[in-house]
């Protein structure tokens, strides 16, 4: 099976053979070591000299975290969205008491500078800015470094990240570009099932966390602190995720941060070049569109259902429909942690066998 969702991904063999490991004590010498060795590679990855938390949770988690570890009630949060998953976040903003002004933006384009700054200027009450790095519903990667220049540069605002399905895959500097928390998860860039999330928090952060009165218990990063200087978890960790995350960072660290981000840009542009040579039309626009997933528009008169059967049925080929108002509409095709070009080339090949036989004509084709 092509599994080419954007996110749960394809986990080579010997990484999920190290889940079939004897468990371990947690709060043993072999689990304290793993635990440093495991949380010196995440900082890498982060690019930051704090400490990066393990949290055995989806990605939503880790956003959960983010806020109820900086935020009180009432406080003033601005939620930039470009799609789903930036609507969810501010959800769980508004859910635990925040103040929430929102600002979207179309969907298939990011964050406009000019309006995140005019915005940040019209309310100096805003505490907070939350941010999708790289938003998974609709195929758009935000400048996160522009916007955190925005943010904290110019307004000194908290900034809290989504980074869920760009750490690992898309260049990023926790600490050179002053992001205060970015959450991620392990089933998209890091070659790992779903399970951990990882969480990022600054000094400013710590600073917000001394006042935040959200409640918090489980996600309490205070916890994971105070257990991490003595080599351990607060609570029962996914010991055999924990082994997987090991020699997955070890493979990380070893092709190298520069040299797997190289790879993964590669890879995002493969599936858009074919995609628009064989007509199809994308649905981000190109100059902001993610590495990660790709998301081309339904030509009319497709049924996306049909579409998706097929390529599941007489290609083994698994991708995802769209989220919400976009259901129906767009394909995605995930090509994040160890994707390679055959295994999109076999999505491209079938895409171009199948839409022909449903009746697309491409405007490509050159009529006789
Ligand atoms: C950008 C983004 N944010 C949040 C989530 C939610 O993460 P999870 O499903 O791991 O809770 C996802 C998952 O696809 C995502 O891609």
């Amino acid at each position: 099976m092509n599994l080419r969702i954007p996110g749960p991904i394809p986990v080579p063999d010997d990484i999920l053979h190290e889940m079939s490991r004897p468990m371990i004590n947690h709060r043993g010498p072999e689990f304290k070591e793993m635990l440093y060795r495991v949380s010196g590679r995440l900082k890498q990855v982060f690019d930051t000299r704090e400490n990066i938390y393990i949290l055995t949770a989806s990605g939503t988690g880790a956003l959960e975290a983010a806020v109820v570890n900086t935020l009180s009630p009432g406080d003033k949060v601005l939620c930039t969205t470009i799609g789903s998953f930036g609507d969810r976040f501010a959800e769980i903003a508004e859910r635990f008491g925040a103040d929430i002004t929102t600002l979207g933006f179309p969907l298939g384009t990011a964050v406009d500078l000019e309006q995140l700054r005019s915005t940040l200027e019209a309310d100096d009450g805003i505490k907070a800015v939350l941010v999708t790095h790289n938003e998974t519903s609709t195929g758009v990667t935000n400048d996160l470094e522009s916007i955190a220049n925005v943010v904290k540069g110019q307004f000194d605002k908290l900034l809290l990240v989504d980074g869920i399905s760009s750490v690992c895959s898309i260049p990023l500097h926790t600490d050179a570009w002053r992001c205060d928390v970015i959450a991620t998860a392990s089933q998209k860039g890091w070659m790992l099932p779903p399970g951990l999330a990882f969480i990022s928090f600054s000094k400013r952060a710590w600073r917000a966390h001394a006042e935040a009165k959200m409640p918090r218990f489980y996600f309490d990063l205070a916890q994971y602190q105070h257990y991490f200087e003595i080599g351990q978890p607060p609570y029962t960790p996914s010991i055999s995720m924990m082994f997987a995350l090991d020699l997955a960072l070890e493979r990380i660290i070893d092709e190298g941060l520069a040299a797997l981000y190289e790879r993964q840009a590669r890879i995002g542009k493969f599936p858009r070049s074919g995609l628009l040579a064989q007509g199809l039309e994308l649905f981000a626009n190109e100059r902001v569109a993610s590495d990660t997933v790709t998301a081309f528009k339904i030509p009319n008169g497709i049924d996306s259902t049909e579409l998706i059967n097929i390529l599941q049925n007489e290609y083994q080929i698994v991708v995802a429909t769209g989220q919400e108002s976009l259901k129906g509409k767009i394909i995605r095709i995930g090509h994040m942690g160890h994707t390679t070009e055959a295994e999109i080339q076999d999505v491209l090949d079938a895409l171009a066998e199948t839409l022909p036989k449903m009746g697309f004509i491409s405007p490509t084709t050159s009529v006789v």
